[in-house]
């Protein structure tokens, strides 16, 4: 199987702003982290840095992100849009985006869920973990991390994610061979790049857009956020890019941080 590095995925990138620069280890902490201490030294927007393996690879909400070596996607860019925090949402949604298009040159229709997952047959294929540095109510720069199952088959998939297993799959599985991960990170950079030169030309209304072409609004959906579930159908997206839920009782919710599960 094709290994993970650097130089392969810049012959094949196409790209003018992001991968500029391309750091790839067989192994580090978490990429994210390893490029947030880049970021420290003065890395430029559009920095990238790839890993066969993390050891403490971050998922949403303080969840590890398990990252066999030799199968998956492990990547982290930086961006520096100019735009308010209350914004920086939308780049989780274009994260999980830019992963569906990637996705979608396989032959795979991909879907997102709010607000950072990646679906393919109603099982997680991918996911995307933004962390910001602010400068007052300003982004100063993002790194958005991206991890996507690539070649893991199903008794990997059983072995290294234990119960979340069953609502997991893989590239691989949909597939049925393998595929080239160097080729998968620069489609999904390619398109990380179309889409943030998109939000910052024409905002965010082409990201709601398309994400509500590909997601679950309309659904019946479950919410967690604080230990408390309530239920509700998934309406719409907001200004700041919360999930809009008219819930049983009437009232509506802006989720921002919760988990949402659709039925
Ligand atoms: C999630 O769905 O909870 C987000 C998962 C994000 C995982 C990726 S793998 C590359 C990058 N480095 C990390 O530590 N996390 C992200």
């Amino acid at each position: 199987m094709t290994q993970l590095n650097g130089d392969s995925v810049k012959q094949v990138i196409q790209t003018r702003l992001l991968a500029t620069v391309v750091h790839y280890w067989d192994e580090v902490d978490s990429t994210n982290a390893a490029l947030a201490r880049l970021l420290k030294t003065g890395a430029d927007e559009g920095t990238v840095v790839m890993a066969d393996t993390q050891r403490a690879g971050r998922g949403r909400i303080g969840k590890p992100w398990f990252s066999p070596p030799g199968v998956n996607l492990h990547l982290s860019v930086v961006v520096k849009p100019a735009i308010p925090v209350t914004e920086a949402h939308f780049y989780t949604l274009i994260g999980s985006l830019a992963i569906a298009d990637a996705l979608a040159n396989y032959d795979v229709a991909a879907q997102v869920k709010w607000p950072n997952d990646v679906l393919l047959n109603d099982k997680k294929i991918a996911g995307v973990l933004s962390e910001l540095q602010i400068a007052g109510d300003r982004v100063d720069s993002l790194i958005l991390g991206i991890g996507v199952n690539v070649n893991i088959n199903r008794s990997g998939m059983n072995q290294e994610y234990g119960e979340a297993a069953a609502g997991a799959t893989s590239l691989f599985e949909a597939l049925g061979h393998p595929v080239d991960r160097n080729v998968l990170a620069a489609r999904v950079l390619e398109n990380l790049e179309r889409r943030h030169l998109q939000f910052l030309a024409h905002g965010k209304e082409p990201v709601v857009a398309e994400w509500r072409s590909r997601s679950f609004l309309g659904r019946r959906v479950t919410i967690h956020e604080g230990g408390i579930d309530v239920e509700g159908i998934a309406v719409n997206l907001d200004d700041q890019g919360c999930l809009v839920v008219t819930l049983d009782d009437g009232s509506t919710a802006h989720v921002r941080d919760g988990e949402v599960h659709p039925q």
